[in-house]
């Protein structure tokens, strides 16, 4: 389709004769990008590593050239040991994690299968709205938003089954800040002869996550969260089970696109040996996720996950300062993502839109129903650290004063400062030789923008560099 410029005839008609707007579109007049900083502390995505971002600049290659066949091989080998599992079937889905939302789902479910969907929460939701459009004969085991589903009520849901073939949750609930028992999950649904599908969307790299281990039979997460890479794919394994499951459909799946028996041939590792075009590799994106996952890898799982569970419960006891309370059910609260309730009387929109104007913080609000009821901050990948922990800590200690909420200035930092000395105690070494990527000595003013610190051989940039 031509784009007319501002040279184009105002009368707007075009040769083919198809009917051009009348107003001409002045492409002088459309200014060069440019894009406002930001610190990401909301639900995702979260901020991406400089590394990721600098090698997505890197020239494009084709799908096939030798050396991309070396990096798609080196993302597989990576994505196994984040996930913790031998699953042949791992790559990344080309779309966001609805796609691998969507792929997971359909690979399985054929017209009339019984599936259990447990549904908390707005992408609970989401699965429960495919598995619908998919014809399954659905059981819905619902639960209040916020809270997890305790392992005997989805006993008792599939024992009332007949032949249940796949439980569907969502492990992080994003809209919620709720750890579902996974583990337990699966032995149960294991019991009665189902598989598994897990949304590991913001799970993946931020907590406990042992596909192997749990026998978690399908998973899929997203780029943008705690992995520390944009948005635009979907880490995705499938294990045997589900394989054979796949092999033995009756009917096709129905998305061409999706279907994990051509596209296991695209990621080239189905034993027969080579790489097959299924669709173009978006291989810029590719190359993002690929240093991605080596800094998530150099910097460890388990010193990753604590990592995340320190920024979250520094921040918790900021905000519990500030006497906001946790939204998410005791003992079952994400470290990645904190969902605390507005206080009464505060405007939810007007708080968010100070963040983001006057100290270029995003978090995020409430969905569907808790809608202005909640606060979302992420404390993900790249985004968990300590600049980013204090600096929103005392953001909002200025604007909810301002507002009329009573606080005491510096108490919540204060409190957030207080976790982080007896995390330094506890380890009997500095908090930041603990979280590699904590920005700490930037606090300290060791650090300037643009000066690193080092994992590996890698230089990592300390924290989300502010200006104000
Ligand atoms: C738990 C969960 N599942 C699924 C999705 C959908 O992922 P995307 O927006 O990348 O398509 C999200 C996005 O935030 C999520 O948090």
């Amino acid at each position: 389709m031509a784009i007319q410029n501002s040279q184009s005839s105002a009368a707007g008609s075009a040769s083919n004769g198809v009917a051009h707007p009348a107003s001409p579109f002045d492409i002088e007049a459309v200014p060069a990008l440019q894009i406002p900083e930001r610190v990401l502390m909301g639900a995702g995505p979260s901020a991406s590593y400089p590394e990721a971002l600098r090698a997505m600049s890197a020239n494009t290659l084709g799908h096939l050239d030798p050396a991309f066949v070396d990096i798609m091989n080196n993302v597989g080998a990576m994505l196994r040991s984040v996930f913790r599992t031998r699953n042949r079937l791992t790559g990344a889905v080309s779309g966001t994690g609805t796609a691998g939302m969507e792929a997971a789902l359909c690979n399985l479910i054929e017209p009339d299968d019984h599936v259990l969907v447990c549904v908390a929460g707005y992408f609970s939701d989401r699965m429960q709205q495919m598995v619908e459009r998919m014809g399954a004969s659905m059981t819905v085991l619902e639960r209040p938003w916020g809270t997890v589903f305790p392992p005997e009520e989805i006993e008792a849901a599939l024992a009332k089954m007949s032949r249940p073939k796949l439980v569907a949750i969502v492990h992080a609930e994003t809209s919620t800040g709720a750890l579902q028992p996974l583990q337990e999950i699966i032995q149960i649904a294991h019991r009665h002869g189902a598989l598994v599908v897990a949304d590991a969307v913001t799970s993946l790299a931020g907590c406990p996550l042992l596909v192997d281990e749990w026998e978690l039979d399908v998973c899929f997460s997203g780029t943008q969260k705690c992995i520390g890479a944009p948005p635009g794919l979907s880490p995705i394994t499938f294990n045997e089970r589900a394989m054979d499951v796949i092999r033995n459909r009756k009917k096709r799946v129905q998305s061409w696109y999706l279907d994990m028996s051509l596209v296991e041939t695209y990621w080239g590792d189905s034993g027969a040996g080579g790489r097959a075009y299924h669709h173009t590799a978006p291989s810029n994106a590719l190359f993002g996720l690929h240093e991605a996952l080596r800094l998530t890898l150099l910097e460890g799982l388990e010193n990753r996950w604590a990592r995340h569970e320190l920024h979250s419960r520094a921040l918790m006891a900021g905000l519990g300062a500030l006497r906001l309370e946790p939204f998410a059910q005791e003992g079952h609260r994400l470290w990645q993502l904190n969902a605390v309730r507005v206080p009464q009387g505060v405007d939810d929109l007007e708080v968010r839109s100070q963040l983001l104007r006057k100290y270029h913080i995003e978090i995020s609000g409430g969905l569907g129903p808790i809608k202005g009821q909640v606060w979302r901050i992420g404390t993900m990948g790249y985004s968990a650290s300590h600049t980013n922990v204090r600096l929103l800590l005392s953001a909002l200690e200025d604007i909810l004063s301002d507002l009329g909420y009573a606080v005491e200035k510096g108490s919540a930092t204060d409190a957030a400062e207080a976790i982080y000395r007896a995390h330094e105690s506890e380890q009997g070494r500095s908090a930041s030789a603990a979280s590699p990527n904590v920005a700490d000595a930037a606090l300290s003013g060791a650090v300037q923008e643009g000066v690193g610190e080092t994992i590996g051989s890698e230089s990592v940039a300390q924290g989300v560099a502010h200006k104000d």
